[in-house]
């Protein structure tokens, strides 16, 4: 697979994929789009929701492993328990891996052997990074995959819909509502109304939430109780 690591414009590093250059994060800023959308808008909803409680996390494409690490910070710093699940079919190599700037730009190179950890893990089982995060990365498609258990959120970072329109589908948000407890959440950095309707459709309750920098809106969908 071509992939190049350029820069975004909060100084945060992100990937360009195969021959499209399809993009992992915003190009307005990697690190300040994935605190935005994934830590402020989901993560920090969902244990405020619930204080004291561990949460289980579903995500959709590990890729720079960006994602992984703000909820391990988060997680450590609050004392809360995270059972991180992740998958991802075209995963970084270790150079790749290791050029990505995040915990420099974080201004924490003490996390830097936790993302390197988060990086090595084997696939395919649990990693034990610290008493309060567990990981567990699987080389699988979305289209294969079967949960194990039902989890409190998922963090959904497909590609776009123009680029992968059969992930948008109200057939996949129909599979993805399962994996879901009651009350659960899923949270998308877009807002498309076509992925509106198809969430609705496949029985999701909808609310559009302020978007990070340069976007209006994203959506967060419950399974209703
Ligand atoms: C938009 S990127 C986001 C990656 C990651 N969350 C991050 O912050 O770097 C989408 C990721 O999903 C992966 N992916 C694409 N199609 C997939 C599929 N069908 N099943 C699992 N992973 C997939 C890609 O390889 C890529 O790493």
């Amino acid at each position: 697979m071509l992939r190049k690591i350029i820069l975004t414009e909060d100084g945060s590093h992100t990937v360009l994929a195969g021959e499209k250059k399809l993009a992992f994060h915003s190009k307005h800023g990697a690190l300040q789009e994935s605190a935005h959308v994934y830590i402020h808008s989901a993560f920090d909803f969902v244990t405020a929701a619930h204080p004291g409680k561990g949460v289980k996390i579903f995500e959709m494409g590990f890729g720079t492993g960006l994602n992984s690490l703000l909820t391990y910070k988060k997680a450590t710093e609050n004392n809360i328990h995270v059972d991180y699940t992740t998958i991802e079919t075209e995963p970084l190599t270790g150079p790749e891996a290791r050029s990505l700037n995040y915990c420099q730009k974080l201004d924490r190179p003490d996390l830097q052997p936790v993302f390197d950890e988060l990086h090595d893990a084997t696939w395919e089982t649990h990693a034990v990074i610290n008493p309060f995060f567990t990981l567990r990365k699987l080389k699988v498609a979305l289209e294969d995959y079967q949960p194990s258990q039902l989890v409190d959120l998922i963090y959904y970072d497909a590609f776009s819909p123009a680029a992968q329109p059969e992930l948008w589908s109200k057939e996949m948000f129909g599979k993805l509502i399962s994996f879901l407890e009651p009350g659960g959440i899923l949270i998308t950095y877009c807002s498309k109304g076509d992925v509106k309707r198809a969430m609705k459709a496949a029985g999701f309750k909808i609310k559009k939430v302020p978007g990070p920098l340069y976007k209006r809106d994203i959506i967060r969908a419950t399974r209703p109780i």
